[in-house]
């Protein structure tokens, strides 16, 4: 009698144990590997009315889950880039007093084709076409 209520006790504490281990390595193991997002490919975005957009002006939008940036030379000139750095993945931004994109992390400097002016980024960054359709903007992949 004595030994069975033993291994009860055993067997709950066990359990127990167990259950804490795995409680704790779930959320561990899940943040070290997390799961598959599916993402749906975009090959074009809308991205706001013309108006949203001043001239010689740039604004950060989404393409999807990537983030974009916008720039709107003059009326009729826009461009768009990919706005993830070449170099550490960090956002670039348009400098408008100096018609260029900058990148705060490391000084990086791209010119307004997207080419390196200066700085560590290795490559140029990734163009988008931009069309305008019933007064909003649209961003595409370049084909
Ligand atoms: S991440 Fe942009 S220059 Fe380093």
């Amino acid at each position: 009698m004595e030994s069975s209520r033993r291994g009860i006790v055993y067997w709950l504490l066990g359990g127990g144990l167990i259950g804490s281990l795995a409680s704790f390595l779930y959320p561990v193991l899940r943040y070290i590997r997390p799961p598959e997002v599916a993402q749906a490919a975009v090959s074009e975005a809308e991205v706001g009315a013309v108006n949203q957009f001043p001239v010689n002006s740039g604004k950060v939008v989404r393409f999807g889950s990537k983030p974009v940036l916008l720039i709107r030379l003059a009326s009729d000139d826009w461009r768009a880039f990919s706005a993830t750095c070449t170099h550490l993945a960090c956002i670039v931004q348009y400098q408008p007093e100096r018609q260029r994109i900058w990148c705060a992390c490391h000084n990086g400097v791209y010119d307004l084709n997207g080419r390196v002016i200066s700085g560590p980024p290795p490559r140029p960054l990734e163009p988008f076409d931009v069309h305008l359709r019933d007064g909003e903007v649209i961003v595409s992949k370049r084909a």
